[in-house]
């Protein structure tokens, strides 16, 4: 059992955790034995966080890790102290094993996630059905938590949570005996993202593209999110990163035959070769690139999309729908769909559409409810992001209500402006010094 010095020394220490949970936990949940089924279960566990553990240390002394240049090295992590004096704590979600709480840091304001042990999991209450040991079993659960933490403090990402920092406490409440400290970030709610507009969705799908090309090409090798779905994902400012590292191999299976390295999914399965080592090379890659066809592009990436954009989105849903594409060609492909948008070459340039609005500047819009449309980034009228004046123009043409427009200041995370449509001239205010742009067949009417 470590000594409270050893463990403090623990929490300061630079180098990663290395703690023994097996038979010298410093709780006493159940002095009860341990069966022998559980404290090998328990070693077994233990054997794979000291690997993982050597494997990120090697990386790091290897240089292969940004870690000693990262914004939070080891001696920059958050303590037990900083989770003393944490305020505002509330319920955010739970998953089999993990329980996850907001909390606000008072010297910041800052507010984190605290990750535990999920006593009512499905995890924790299965293993409890089996071995009758709630001790032993809340430390089976407890090194999923500490192996997450490991990954995410020796992949650096950002499409994976931060880890922020991490307590060990043997006086604390059960629950609460190990927790990890990381970036909150609100779920996903696909309902909500199906609502909303082409551009957005593309930048999750893009940015999910970049954390498994990341995790393809890892300094721990490549990595498969084994537990794949949307609710293993959070978006934090903006982003979607990666929140649930628990269930992740970094190794691909040993083979003797192709014939070894199927992969399945219940609509699918493919069969892959059994490289030269002996392993089923690629297969980690393809599996997570599978389950993001499946559980992200299908729903958010084809509708809605710009016209001259929709046979490269096929082609990349068809690409990764078979398994054609590795994580190397999809994030070519979705580069290239980028820069299509961003530089504006979608747009076909066969009308102009311009020449029937006059341009008028020293304008500015009350913020007023006007006429609606879809998918808008603005809830009291018409906002939609635009390439130019004229692209705008022609969405004005195609709206019947649509007077006049405005391209506003405000930018998209491509750098489009975001241009708003109205049909009433009591919304603009003769000041300021944006420019509108206004149907001139509306000075006929009403001006
Ligand atoms: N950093 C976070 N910020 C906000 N919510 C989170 C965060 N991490 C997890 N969650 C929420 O908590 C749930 C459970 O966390 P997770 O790590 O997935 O646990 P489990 O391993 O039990 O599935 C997630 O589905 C998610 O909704
Ligand atoms: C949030 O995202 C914006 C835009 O991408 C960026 O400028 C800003 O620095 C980010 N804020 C934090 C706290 O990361
Ligand atoms: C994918 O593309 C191939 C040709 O490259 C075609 O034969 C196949 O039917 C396509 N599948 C789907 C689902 O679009
Ligand atoms: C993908 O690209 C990375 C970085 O350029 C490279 O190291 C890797 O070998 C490529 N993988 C495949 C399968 O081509
Ligand atoms: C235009 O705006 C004015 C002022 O807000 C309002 O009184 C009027 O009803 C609006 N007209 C239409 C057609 O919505
Ligand atoms: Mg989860």
């Amino acid at each position: 059992m470590p000594a409270p010095e050893a463990l403090l020394a623990w929490l300061a220490t630079p180098a990663l955790l290395t703690v023994a949970l097996v038979l010298s936990g410093p709780w006493r949940l159940s002095d009860s034995p341990l069966p022998r089924s559980l404290v090998r279960e328990l070693e077994r566990r233990q054997q794979d966080l000291s690997r993982l553990e050597a494997a990120a240390d090697a990386g790091a002394r290897a240089g292969a890790f940004p870690r000693r240049r990262a914004p939070l090295a080891a001696a920059d992590l958050l303590g037990c102290s900083a989770l003393k004096e944490v305020t505002s704590v509330s319920f955010v979600g739970s998953g089999i094993t993990k329980r996850v709480l907001r909390a606000t840091l008072p010297s910041s304001g800052e507010e984190i996630a605290l990750k535990s042990v999920h006593w009512a999991g499905n995890d924790v209450s299965r293993c409890v059905q089996r071995y009758g040991h709630p001790g032993g079993c809340y430390r089976l659960a407890a090194y999923k938590l500490l192996q997450e933490a490991v990954l995410m403090q020796s992949l650096d990402h950002p499409g994976i949570v931060k880890l922020r920092g991490r307590c060990y406490d043997r006086s604390s409440a059960p629950e609460m005996k190990v927790v990890t400290m990381l970036e909150l970030g609100t779920p996903l709610e696909m309902i909500n993202l199906l609502q909303t507009p082409w551009e957005e969705r593309f930048k999750i799908c893009l940015d999910l593209v970049e954390l498994l090309y990341y995790l393809a090409n890892s300094p721990l090798g490549s990595i498969v999110l084994l537990d794949f779905q949307t609710r293993q994902f959070v978006m934090v400012n903006g982003s979607l990163k990666v929140t649930d590292l628990d269930d992740v191999s970094t190794k691909e299976p040993s083979c003797q035959l192709d014939h070894d390295c199927t992969l399945e999914f219940p609509t699918k399965r493919f069969s892959l070769r059994c490289g030269m080592h002996k392993r089923c090379e690629g297969i980690n890659e393809k599996k997570n690139l599978f389950n993001a066809y499946r559980y992200f592009f299908t729903y958010l990436l084809p509708h809605t999309a710009p016209l001259v954009l929709q046979p490269l989105l096929k082609d990349i849903l068809n690409a990764t729908g078979n398994l054609r594409f590795g994580a190397n060609e999809t994030l070519r492909a979705f580069q290239k769909v980028l820069h299509l948008y961003k530089s504006g070459l979608y747009l076909q340039k066969k009308t102009t559409y311009l020449k029937d609005y006059v341009a008028l500047k020293g304008f500015q819009s009350r913020d007023a409810e006007d006429y609606k449309c879809w998918p808008s980034y603005h809830h009291l009228g018409c906002m939609l992001s635009v390439h130019n004046p004229e692209e705008a123009a022609s969405i004005c043409s195609s709206h019947p209500q649509c007077q006049h427009f405005i391209i506003t200041p405000r930018r998209t995370w491509t750098g489009r402006p975001l241009a708003l449509f109205q049909s009433n001239f009591s919304d603009l205010i003769p000041e300021g010094n944006m420019v509108v742009y206004i149907k001139r067949s509306a000075f006929s009417g009403s001006l």
